[in-house]
């Protein structure tokens, strides 16, 4: 309730449908928030790389020759070709335009005839960097040079997923699943925010997997913690050793605005989400699956394609439904549903989440 009493209502639908706002997103919300780069396990090695793209930018991480990760955009200095394509090793980076060449460090290096051009200082040429932080092996980039550290912004996050993984900076990815829905990410993310919708949608995640009388989700800082214990043993879809780690009978994630979650499953399964949107009605959601070491495991293998074809396949359909939904004029945004005692029948989660979507549109 605010103060005059009234329930909260769900956002407009303009900022789902509008483009305009995704191009607003793309300035505040996408560009000056944490997101997911990629893992530690890809840059071994100096000279290691890999692309990815945050809020449209098309950027690059690599480790650099002291063993650092550093993270730039991917654009030449001269006339603003790429420079790097998917991943791989380079012992200096070397424009296919016209051959400038750039240190690990982003300084310039060499460049064809550039001694030629009077007053030409090399040294005031560098590739643009961006903020990079390594989070229990996961490498986080963020375009905001002035963003405030993920420890900030996620208070006590890493201490908590170290505690239920232990051997997180063991983990390595073993399986991606990539699935794209038609809709704006926003209803992806809200969608992904709230268990309200959980025991209709969801059976085997809600029966076979965890006790959805005992979820909540409660934010803490600019992350929403989910929490609930696990389903009895005789229900559990797959294998879990409750002796093996005092947390091993819970499920918990953390949802780390405004695109990512580490998410727990009973038995300190690790896997992950990360969204990209595409467009404003379009968004490509990942899945990852990690094993220590990257080793093979049947039991991580089966339950990957458990939930592929169970809670996102069942969600992809939510989802679009919704999209669909708020493009109707039929419909005007509804009053959510806040239980003030929290709980799996509460859109808590959603109401501080749209407070977070709208402040970053302005
Ligand atoms: S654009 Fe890269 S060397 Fe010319
Ligand atoms: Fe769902």
């Amino acid at each position: 309730m605010d103060a005059s009493n009234n329930p909260t209502r769900s956002l407009s639908a303009r900022y789902y449908t509008d483009p305009a706002i995704y191009q607003a997103e793309k300035q505040s919300s996408l560009a000056t928030t944490w997101q997911l780069a990629g893992h530690a396990s890809q840059l071994k090695n100096p000279g290691d790389y890999f692309t990815f793209e945050i809020a449209g930018e098309n950027l690059f991480a690599v480790r650099t020759r002291q063993g650092e990760i550093k993270a730039y955009y991917n654009v030449c200095q001269h006339r603003a070709h790429e420079l790097l394509k998917g991943s791989g090793n380079k012992g200096v980076i070397v424009c296919p335009y016209h051959a400038w060449s750039y240190e690990l460090t982003g300084a310039l290096r060499a460049g064809p005839n550039i001694d030629a051009v009077p007053g030409f200082n090399k040294a005031e040429i560098c590739l643009q960097s961006v903020r990079v932080e390594d989070f229990c092996g996961f490498l986080f980039a963020n375009l905001d040079n002035d963003a405030t550290s993920m420890d900030e912004w996620f208070p006590d996050v890493r201490n908590e997923l170290t505690e239920f993984v232990p051997d997180i900076e063991r983990l390595k990815p073993v399986k991606w699943v990539e699935v794209l829905e038609n809709c704006n990410w926003k209803v992806s993310i809200e969608n992904y925010s709230e268990c309200y919708h959980c025991r209709l949608n969801h059976p085997t995640f809600a029966t076979g997997v965890v006790k959805p009388e005992t979820y909540d989700i409660q934010p803490q800082g600019y992350c929403l913690r989910h929490t609930t214990e696990c389903q009895n043993l005789d229900k559990m879809t797959y294998p879990i050793d409750l002796d093996s780690n005092p947390r091993a009978g819970e499920y918990s994630s953390w949802f780390l605005w405004p695109m990512v979650s580490f998410q727990v499953y009973p038995g300190n399964v690790l896997n992950t989400y990360h969204w990209r949107p595409v467009d404003h009605e379009r968004v490509v959601v990942w899945r990852g699956w990690y094993t220590i070491d990257g080793e093979p495991s049947d039991v991580i293998e089966q339950l990957a394609i458990q939930d592929r074809e169970t809670t996102v396949e069942e969600d992809i359909h939510l989802v679009q439904s919704v999209q669909r939904g708020l493009q109707s004029r039929g419909y005007k945004p509804g009053p959510l549903v806040v239980d003030p005692k929290g709980g799996v029948n509460s859109e808590h989660s959603i109401k501080t989440l749209q407070s977070w979507m709208r402040d970053a549109t302005g």
